[in-house]
């Protein structure tokens, strides 16, 4: 297994990072760790896991992220999740949903240290990889810095040695999983705190960062960072990051289309397995955002895709629009 180095990682985003967003990100970048989407671990354990755990050789080093609460779950989740090759297990304690909170996981876990500790201990005791933990600054009115820090040193004590933190709390009530990614402000001072006072502990910073630039002046005092949105809206800018942040300077696409034209001998194999091609391109179409003819390509991939026969033609044919000079 590849040793999994978090200096930059791709966040976990559910219905965004499947596995072939993952391969084509891989695509752009040798080093950067990617993370699936949040996967229930009722799913893994009460269903068949197969298709949740599905991915590809090169996609590594890969993360799961788990969702749950209950502990002998998510050590069996977990186990599963470690004999399919993980490389880590990840809890998420970050997600806001009404979903999740029905469930009483993700950020409301937050709320509840010790319960969290016993996950993470029962999940440690299952599986031989790390296993971590994504959390926020805070929830609700439990904003302050001991509210925190007792959070993070209580699930310290279960084992848990590396935490990413989405540095701004979230809302349970009144704001959607999307205002809660942009409402509440972004405290990355307190984030940096935490690494001051517990060296010991490896932590990533998450929450609107854009650019190879922050990255690089994050990484003077944190251990990772991790971005969500731009890897998705931008992925373009990850065609630098083994050089800029890993310091490896192999040869990169030259331009958009070289690696979209990379990319369909695996688009061509995943139809032929029977992936719909709505599935096979949305995470394609913002790859040329700011060329001429970029909206006619995202167009008619959004169009298209829903009826088209033949996915290596549809996309040869938006690609068609686009100028790249
Ligand atoms: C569409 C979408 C889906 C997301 N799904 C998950 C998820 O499954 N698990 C999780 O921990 N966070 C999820 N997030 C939150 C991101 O992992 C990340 O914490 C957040 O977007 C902030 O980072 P960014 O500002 O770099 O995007 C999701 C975010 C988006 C935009």
């Amino acid at each position: 297994m590849t040793f999994p180095n978090r200096r930059l990682s791709i966040a976990p985003m559910l219905d965004y990072t499947d596995r072939h967003d993952r391969y084509f990100l891989r695509m752009l970048s040798k080093h950067i760790l990617l993370y699936t989407e949040m996967i229930p671990a009722n799913a893994l354990v009460h269903a068949d896991p197969e298709p949740f755990l599905r991915h590809d050789v090169s996609e590594h080093p890969v993360v799961i992220q788990l969702g749950g609460s209950d502990p002998q779950v998510l050590a069996e989740a977990s186990k599963k999740a470690e004999d399919a090759g993980y490389c880590q297990i990840n809890l998420n304690c970050g997600c806001p949903s009404d979903r999740v909170q029905n469930g009483a996981f993700g950020a409301c876990m937050m709320k509840n240290a010790n319960h969290v500790a016993d996950c993470i201990a029962a999940m440690k005791n299952a599986v031989h990889v790390p296993v971590t933990v994504k959390c926020r600054i805070g929830v609700d009115h439990d904003d302050s810095w001991e509210f925190f820090l007792n959070f993070i040193e209580t699930v310290q004590k279960a084992g848990c040695e590396e935490f990413i933190v989405h540095a701004r709390k979230a809302w349970l009530k009144g704001l959607s999983p999307k205002e809660n990614r942009e409402v509440p402000p972004l405290d990355y001072e307190r984030v940096l705190q935490l690494k001051k006072l517990h060296q010991e502990l490896t932590i990533s910073i998450n929450g609107g960062i854009k650019t190879l630039e922050q990255t690089k002046e994050f990484l003077k005092d944190l251990d990772g960072v991790m971005i969500g949105r731009e890897a998705y809206e931008n992925s373009w800018f990850l065609n630098a990051a083994d050089a800029e942040i890993f310091g490896d300077n192999h040869a990169v696409w030259k331009s958009q289309k070289e690696l979209l034209e990379a990319y369909l001998p695996y688009v061509a194999r995943e139809q032929t397995a029977g992936c719909p091609l709505t599935i096979l391109t949305r995470h394609l179409s913002k790859l040329f955002t700011g060329f001429p003819g970029a909206r006619k390509y995202r167009q008619t991939l959004s169009e298209e895709a829903p009826k088209a026969k033949d996915a290596v033609s549809l996309i040869r044919h938006a690609m068609e629009f686009v100028s790249e000079t």
